[in-house]
């Protein structure tokens, strides 16, 4: 195996049902796992669930069951939408797991062992009506922001970590590793939140049960994102060996950038472990231009996107329409348009008008092609961009720095250069008129590159649409499960001599919807 790779999803409170932005970041990791396997690395995915914390007692005592029975519920859903979406993680963290438990309580070990966690005293303004916590930012003129009562300071006995301590050991760490908070715009932030100054963290509450108790003071829970964050090491076998720690990319939502770019690296620090390389923070998702919200009714349900319009048509969407680190939009018109257009029309056609052409010329067998010194010019543009796809030129990134930095609509962007090159390429060099002409070595030679192209397509578009490139090599007659290949041997010409298959026509790869 050519090295290994550790990628991470963030774990999702069960409070909530599955939404598209959870089903976004998944997604993304999803991809990069899919690729790194393929290119014979030994990976890693994990995602999973965070199950502690007042919010989730809350909505339990509402709903009138235990904390764990809603946490039981509602992680049934997450699992069964990674099933539908055709998500390939390698193992599913559940913070109320023993694993985990062990895991948390080794690393609040550590800190005390460190001297970094202390107990003390905060200071919160409590909303007695609501029994409600509130910060200082969310108060409004001494007045509770949602039953606009009279609010009190309430002082809560505390552990605090010694975050102050860390802010110049993070700066430097900051500075030195240019790739470890990305993109640049959200490293910056941080940056100057660090500038700043930090100031100790309460790591631990009194004022409700669903969580770890502290060690050795179980009146008091370990903080939720103390608890959570810790998934991460709990999953690579934290306290015992790890293979796989640290991780390479940790991929969550913009929202969450402060956790784990400030807080997480501080925990980790204290307990003496390597840092992540890399923490990689997404936009957010609009809908059809406003903010997703429960109370707007416009929440994008995952499950029914998958239902109507595909698993596969919704993954590439969702990774084509916006760069992977700017906010973008939803909308149902955009994601038709990019099914009819680029899937259908595009990608769709080219494969069942090469399956029916050697169904017509060679008897549904695919021929030999020709010299590569014989190549015309329509021939050498294709072969040309798949070189800049591999290897890049001049500013451009390869495929491969494309996948590594997360560019994930580039890395599409360059799979569609060729697809539209190939559809091109039947109009120009028309194989209808070179059957009528009897020019066989010529037509061979063209149904050849087409099967090829759409063979190493197939393989640049496995990580992102997984069912329909393994459908796209059936169709060809390949044989092999498209995830057992190469990527390095592979993409290139003649990484595989397809010439002698048989293809199969199958239903439209993708279907238009109207
Ligand atoms: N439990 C914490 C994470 C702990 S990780 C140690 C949490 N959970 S969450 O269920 O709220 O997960 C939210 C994830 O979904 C975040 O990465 C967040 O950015 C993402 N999104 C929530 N709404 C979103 C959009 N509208 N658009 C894109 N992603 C969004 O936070």
């Amino acid at each position: 195996m050519a090295g290994k790779f550790y990628v991470t999803t963030p774990i999702y409170y069960v409070n909530d049902t599955p939404h598209i932005g959870h089903a976004y970041t998944t997604l993304a990791a999803d991809v990069l796992a899919r690729y790194k396997r393929l290119k014979g690395i030994d990976v890693l995915f994990l995602t999973g669930t965070d199950e502690h914390g007042q919010k989730v007692e809350k909505t339990a005592a509402a709903a009138n069951i235990t904390p764990q029975e809603l946490a039981d519920m509602v992680v049934k859903r997450f699992q069964e939408l990674w099933k539908r979406l055709n998500i390939s993680n390698d193992d599913f963290i559940r913070t109320t797991e023993d694993r985990h438990r062990i895991a948390v309580k080794r690393l609040w070990d550590e800190a005390v062992g460190r001297e970094d966690i202390y107990l003390g005293e905060s200071e919160d303004w409590y909303c007695t009506p609501c029994e409600s916590f509130l910060t200082g930012t969310q108060i409004e003129g001494g007045k509770c922001p949602d039953c606009k009562r009279e609010v009190e300071k309430l002082k809560e006995s505390s552990y605090f970590f010694r975050l102050k301590g860390y802010g110049e050991r993070l700066l430097t760490h900051i500075g030195e590793n240019p790739d470890f908070i990305r993109p640049e715009a959200k490293r910056n932030e941080i940056v100057s939140f660090l500038k700043q100054g930090l100031k100790d963290l309460s790591v631990s509450r009194t004022t409700f049960s669903w969580g770890i108790p502290v060690p050795d003071n179980p009146g008091h829970v370990i903080y939720v994102w103390f608890d959570a964050l810790a998934n991460y090491l709990t999953g690579a076998g934290y306290p015992g060996k790890m293979k796989f720690w640290p991780a390479d990319v940790h991929i969550i939502g913009k929202d969450i950038l402060r956790f784990h770019a400030v807080y997480w690296p501080a925990f980790l620090l204290s307990a003496g472990l390597p840092l992540p390389k890399k923490i990689f923070a997404h936009g957010w998702w609009t809908v059809e231009g406003r903010k997703m919200s429960k109370s707007l009714g416009n929440v994008v349900d995952p499950f029914e996107m998958i239902e109507k319009y595909g698993a596969d048509q919704f993954r590439y969407f969702l990774l084509r329409e916006i760069p992977f680190g700017l906010d973008g939009d939803f909308s149902i018109s955009a994601l038709k348009g990019r099914i009819n257009g680029e899937l259908a029309n595009d990608l769709g056609n080219l494969l069942s008008r090469t399956v029916a052409m050697v169904e017509k010329y060679r008897e549904g067998v695919i021929p030999q092609g020709i010299n590569s010194k014989d190549r015309d010019d329509r021939e050498g543009e294709i072969h040309r961009s798949l070189k800049v796809l591999r290897e890049g030129l001049d500013e451009a990134p390869s495929f491969d720095e494309c996948i590594d930095g997360l560019h994930f609509d580039k890395a599409l962007g360059y799979v569609w250069v060729i697809v539209k090159l190939l559809n091109a390429y039947v109009e120009k060099s028309a194989p209808w008129v070179l059957a009528k002409n009897k020019d066989e070595a010529t037509l061979s030679n063209v149904l050849y590159t087409l099967a090829e192209g759409l063979r190493i397509l197939a393989v640049c578009l496995y990580p992102f649409i997984p069912q329909s490139a393994q459908n796209i090599w059936c169709q060809l007659g390949i044989e092999e499960k498209i995830d057992a290949c190469l990527f390095d041997e592979e993409v290139k010409i003649g990484g595989r001599n397809i010439s002698g298959l048989k293809v199969k026509k199958g239903p439209p790869l993708f279907p238009r919807v109207e």
